[in-house]
């Protein structure tokens, strides 16, 4: 989808904010959200429900678990899905071009997959069914620093720095490292992909340049997923995906999402195919 915001200046503004402040979201602000949440889409068809939690459904807020990792958040979103190819992907590219759009507002949020009360939260924002409920995101300002378990996480995972380049871009295999110069105008996109959170810190998206296409891999990490009933690394590539479209759309430069495009090189161990953009 296009935005009408700046992706660049969304991309460099958005961390984990893991310590919120009182200030309340302002009423406007509130319904711009709600609108720019009902006209999300991804390039993927799959469908991705929202739910919120804030005001009278926090007065159980004790109840409500994150492990001390989130502190002074008084509203969060989550979103289902049911488990189908691209879900996970489509959720990544839906739930991330919305934290953008909040960051844009200056508003924290933070991307949470595992240190939350699974279950606590999914009574309080009422989901049944069988819908998969991977993750939720508080939302609202931060406060003015960080908590000490916040400050440590963040050393511990290395959250402020990203990989080089050479170690997530290829030109024609998974081998031959890509230059700047040689992705000339996809090399913003692709900047703006390697900027991106992900699980952990761990940058699983691996893109392989290739005339006209551009070919995602998620270089799975070995038992991360073991927790989940699902690989929360396909998150990630779906968030990969939408940093990478909507910087396309913001520059013009047409194309679209293939999941079929697979070619045939050679990949390493526990790297998998995902899908495909290819310049139109
Ligand atoms: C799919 C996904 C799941 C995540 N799950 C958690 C989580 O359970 N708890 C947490 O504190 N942070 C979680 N994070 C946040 C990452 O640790 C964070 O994005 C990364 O360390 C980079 O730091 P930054 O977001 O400040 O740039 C998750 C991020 C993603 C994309």
């Amino acid at each position: 989808m296009k935005t009408s915001f700046s992706i660049e200046e969304a991309v460099k503004k958005r961390y984990s904010v893991r310590n919120y402040s009182d200030r309340e979201i302002e009423i406007e602000k509130r319904k711009d959200i709600e609108t720019f949440i009902e006209t999300l889409e991804n390039p993927f068809g799959n469908k991705i429900s929202f739910h919120y939690l804030g005001g009278d459904g926090m007065n159980d807020q004790q109840k409500l678990g994150t492990y001390g990792v989130i502190k002074g958040a008084k509203q969060y979103i989550g979103t289902t899905i049911k488990l189908e190819d691209m879900a996970l992907e489509a959720l990544g590219y839906e739930f991330e071009t919305m934290i953008l759009y909040l960051a844009h507002l200056g508003i924290g949020t933070c991307w949470l997959g595992g240190t939350f009360d699974r279950k606590g939260f999914a009574e309080a924002m009422n989901i049944e069914g069988d819908e998969l409920f991977p993750v939720i995101s508080p939302y609202g300002y931060a406060a003015a620093k960080k908590h000490i378990k916040e400050m440590a996480m963040r050393k511990v995972i290395k959250a402020d720095k990203r990989k080089d380049w050479n170690e997530l871009f290829f030109k024609g295999d998974l081998e031959s490292p890509l230059t700047e110069e040689y992705a000339g105008e996809l090399a913003f996109p692709l900047e703006m992909v390697r900027l991106g959170p992900s699980a952990s810190n761990k940058q699983p998206w691996r893109i392989v340049l290739d005339d006209k296409a551009v070919h995602f891999y998620e270089d799975r990490e070995p038992g991360y997923s073991d927790r989940f009933p699902y690989d929360i690394q396909r998150v990630d590539m779906g968030i990969a995906a939408a940093h990478f479209d909507l910087s396309v759309k913001e520059k013009g430069i047409p194309g679209h999402f293939d999941t079929k495009a697979d070619p045939e090189i050679k990949l390493p161990e526990n790297m998998e195919y995902v899908f495909s953009w290819i310049k139109e």
